[in-house]
């Protein structure tokens, strides 16, 4: 359970919804349906005393860092990592560190390993760089739904991650780079003919050597690999505020199989029961060093150790992972981001939060972050981030055009938020909880005994965590040019 669990909601204000959810879409393969957890409170004895002590009373602040702020966000801990040689590996994107240098403008790796950055909304909260990180998510598809006979081809693969994006994203077609049809054999515009298409409409089957491969809405094919790097929000030379070089985390998923809907209720059956003896499973590492979600899924991830370096995370640190991705209604097929890429090629890019537009959820009526923050009276879930309390105040009408102006941090935040975040990684009790505030919580309880629930009025049901990209300006011409990441800065604040 995340510290987001052990907020106070008497106030009436609702930051549950976004992960506890019970929809009405038609057979996705999230089976969880938990939207009444939003009105209940974590109780019994293991639950109801809130374990995430880090957030309420944040870490005393520790000794000053071997180097200057600035000049230690520069460090990049993923190249040293990739050469110590982490057990498990972590897998090697050459030049990741740097952020969009490393991408071509069509999102693929530079270095031909596979790996595709994504460019898509944060999910509402944690996720915000103002709340603590900037994010970026990558996405790599197995060998054989990149080549073509034997030989690897962009073309193929470019075309296998389209149609699995109108799987995810539940599109009945979605735009493509120009495509000549006769090149695939295959009508893949659905007009009637061979041509060039620009748009791609569903299929049964993966291209390529992939073919054998049956399309299944909402569910990714045996193979998928994510990964996500959490960076640290860092101040430029130009004084505008980045992502750090250094990585806080690295965080991978990779499915491990399709499983099918009596499986999947089986197995959440299985943890039910668990939770209901107070039993708990026990967390091993399978063959490749990873842990197993229970969803088909194996996950893990590499976290800074005391001196900076990207160690292992540990089986007890792993298990915070296990429930966002794979326990709450949220999610589909365990993830996030994917779901929340701007669909077409504009989304095949890496990361960049600048010239997003706040767009609706899928079926909703409001711009999503307006109408969280209506939901939280302008706070984020703890209600502890005053700059970001102002700035909804000072803009709280309208759709916003470019969600930077409200999710990403002052210079002044960005450095408090690091060094807020450097006291928990001096002490490694990254048990007691990740997120650094840089105030204590305002509204997080220390146990729940005595407290109130959410009323049943302030629940929300029926929110998609998808987009609808279609009511907004959707930024088709290149976005601003990527800012460099943290570049030298001589001085620290
Ligand atoms: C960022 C996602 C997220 C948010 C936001 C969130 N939760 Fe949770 N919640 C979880 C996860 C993950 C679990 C663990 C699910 C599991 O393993 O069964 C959980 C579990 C729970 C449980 C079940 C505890 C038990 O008895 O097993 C309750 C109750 C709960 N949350 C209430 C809330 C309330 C109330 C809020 C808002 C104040 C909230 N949650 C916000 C993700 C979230
Ligand atoms: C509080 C809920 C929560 C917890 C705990 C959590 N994640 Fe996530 N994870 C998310 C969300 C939400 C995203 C999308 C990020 C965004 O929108 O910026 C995400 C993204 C990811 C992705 C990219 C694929 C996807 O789902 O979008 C990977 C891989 C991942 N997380 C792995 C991990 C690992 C490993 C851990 C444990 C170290 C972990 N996560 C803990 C909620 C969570």
């Amino acid at each position: 359970m995340p510290p987001q669990c052990y907020v106070d909601t008497s106030g009436g204000h609702n930051a549950c919804y976004t992960c506890h959810q019970s929809h009405t879409v038609p057979s996705p393969p999230n089976r969880v349906g938990d939207g009444w957890q939003q009105n209940r409170l974590p109780s019994g004895p293991d639950l109801s005393r809130n374990p995430w002590r880090n957030l309420v009373v944040p870490p005393e602040p520790r000794s000053p860092l071997p180097h200057p702020l600035d000049d230690w966000l520069r460090v990049d801990n993923y190249a040293a990592g990739l050469s110590a040689g982490t057990q498990p590996r972590m897998p090697a994107v050459h030049g990741y560190s740097q952020g969009a240098a490393a991408f071509q403008t069509d999102g693929f790796a530079k270095d031909g390993s596979g790996w595709v950055a994504i460019r898509y909304k944060p999910f509402p909260g944690e996720f915000w760089p103002t709340n603590g990180s900037f994010g970026d998510v990558l996405i790599r598809l197995p060998a054989r739904f990149r080549q073509r006979q034997g030989t690897t081809d962009q073309a193929t693969y470019r075309m296998n991650l389209a149609l699995l994006e109108l799987q995810i994203l539940g599109l009945e077609a979605v735009s493509i780079r120009a495509v000549e049809e006769a090149q695939f054999g295959a009508d893949l515009d659905g007009d009637g003919r061979l041509g060039t298409a620009l748009r791609l409409t569903d299929r049964e089957r993966y291209f390529g050597d992939a073919q054998s491969t049956a399309t299944q809405p909402m569910v990714y094919p045996e193979g998928t690999e994510f990964l996500h790097a959490l960076r640290y929000p860092a101040v430029n030379a130009n004084g505008r505020v980045v992502p750090s070089r250094r990585f806080k985390e690295l965080r991978y998923m990779r499915k491990l199989r399709v499983l099918s809907t009596a499986e999947l209720d089986s197995r959440l059956g299985n943890e039910r029961q668990e939770q209901v003896e107070g039993s708990g499973f026990v967390l091993t590492r399978n063959d490749s060093g990873f842990y197993d979600n229970r969803f088909g899924w194996e996950i893990g991830g590499w976290i800074e150790a005391r001196d900076g370096h990207l160690r292992v995370q540990t089986a007890e640190e792993t298990r915070f992972c296990l429930g966002c991705h794979g326990f709450i209604g949220t999610p589909i097929d365990s993830t996030f981001a994917f779901a929340r890429k701007l669909p077409g090629p504009a989304g095949w890019r890496y990361q960049q939060v600048r010239g997003l537009p706040d767009a609706a959820n899928r079926g909703g009526q409001t711009a999503e972050y307006a109408e969280y923050l209506q939901r939280t009276g302008g706070w984020d879930e703890y209600e502890s981030n005053s700059e970001l309390h102002a700035n909804w105040q000072r803009n709280a009408t309208g759709t916003l055009n470019d969600i930077s102006r409200l999710i990403v941090p002052s210079p002044k935040r960005a450095r408090a938020l690091s060094r807020a975040y450097l006291s928990i990684v001096a002490s490694q009790n990254f048990r007691l909880g990740r997120t650094a505030l840089t105030a204590a919580g305002a509204r997080v309880m220390t146990a729940t005994d005595g407290a109130l629930p959410l009323p049943r009025s302030a629940r929300i049901d029926d929110w998609d965590l998808r987009l609808d990209w279609t009511r907004v300006p959707l930024p088709v011409a290149p976005p601003p040019k990527a800012e460099a990441i943290a570049e030298p800065h001589g001085q620290s604040d």
